[in-house]
């Protein structure tokens, strides 16, 4: 069955120091707290290692933001996936819209960087999400729909591994959420493209996460959609009582 999840995704934010008290603090109130969600925190590459000391694996999960669409080699400034997993990372976020946006990653870029993921035992979340134009002039579900079967070519094995997250470019980072009622349309749309291509038990089991200005306030009312399975949190995941607000949303 598909989990609950909640993954903060800390962007280009906190120096070493204060990242590591940041993930310490959150692992401390974790630990305390019954949960009804797994929980994981997606730090800069320079954060992995240093976060890794102070969480436990079964509080919060570590991830990383990206990873290189390549094995290794001539790639200066880049990071593999083998070195991501080598910290004792288990997640990694791909397809971002920032990366999209500000890094031209493309389509194939981000399958490659999936099965590089997934060749290295990283599970990816795989972020889509439609820009405001192509929610004003309707072709939000279609341009949706193209970035999730840009993954189509692999098994439905290794799909089974992934985890999506919607996340409306217009509302990251704005303080312009989707209603809860939009978030639910395309989950279920996302859900039922997965079904058509590797069936409903495939579908069934993938969590779908909301991405997008999700705040405590706004939380319960979002994930108790049927077909929403918890967040993916910029801002909000930045300070420890506001993620666990959201954490808590669940329960
Ligand atoms: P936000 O970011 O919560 O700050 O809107 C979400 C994201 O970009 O993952």
């Amino acid at each position: 069955m598909r989990k609950n999840i909640v993954a903060g995704n800390w962007k280009m934010n906190t120096t070493l120091d204060e990242g590591v008290e940041l993930a310490n603090e959150i692992n401390e109130k974790v630990k305390g707290i019954k949960r009804n969600c797994e929980v994981i925190i997606c730090v800069p590459f320079t954060h992995l290692t240093s976060v890794n000391a102070v969480i436990e694996s079964e509080n919060v999960a570590l991830g990383a933001e990206n990873c290189s669409e390549h094995d290794k080699g001539a790639y200066t400034g880049e990071v593999s996936a083998a070195m991501v997993k080598s910290t004792g990372a288990t997640h990694v976020i791909l397809g971002h819209s920032e990366r999209r946006q500000y890094f031209g990653e493309n389509n194939e870029q981000l399958l490659a960087k999936t099965r590089q993921a997934l060749a290295n035992g990283l599970t990816p979340i795989f972020c889509v999400g439609e820009v405001l134009e192509d929610r004003e002039n309707g072709s939000y579900n279609d341009v949706v729909e193209g970035q999730v079967e840009a993954l189509f070519d692999l098994t439905a094995e290794d799909f089974g591994k992934l985890v999506i997250a919607y996340e409306p470019v217009w509302a990251i980072g704005t303080g312009k959420t989707a209603t809860a009622d939009q978030a639910q349309d395309m989950h279920a749309h996302i859900r039922k493209v997965i079904e058509g291509k590797y069936g409903k038990d495939v579908a069934d089991n993938t969590s779908i996460l909301y991405g997008g200005s999700c705040k405590p306030e706004n939380a319960k009312e979002i994930f108790s959609k049927p077909d929403v399975d918890g967040g993916l949190i910029g801002g909000a995941a930045l300070k420890a009582d506001s993620f666990m607000g959201i954490i808590e949303a669940f329960n």
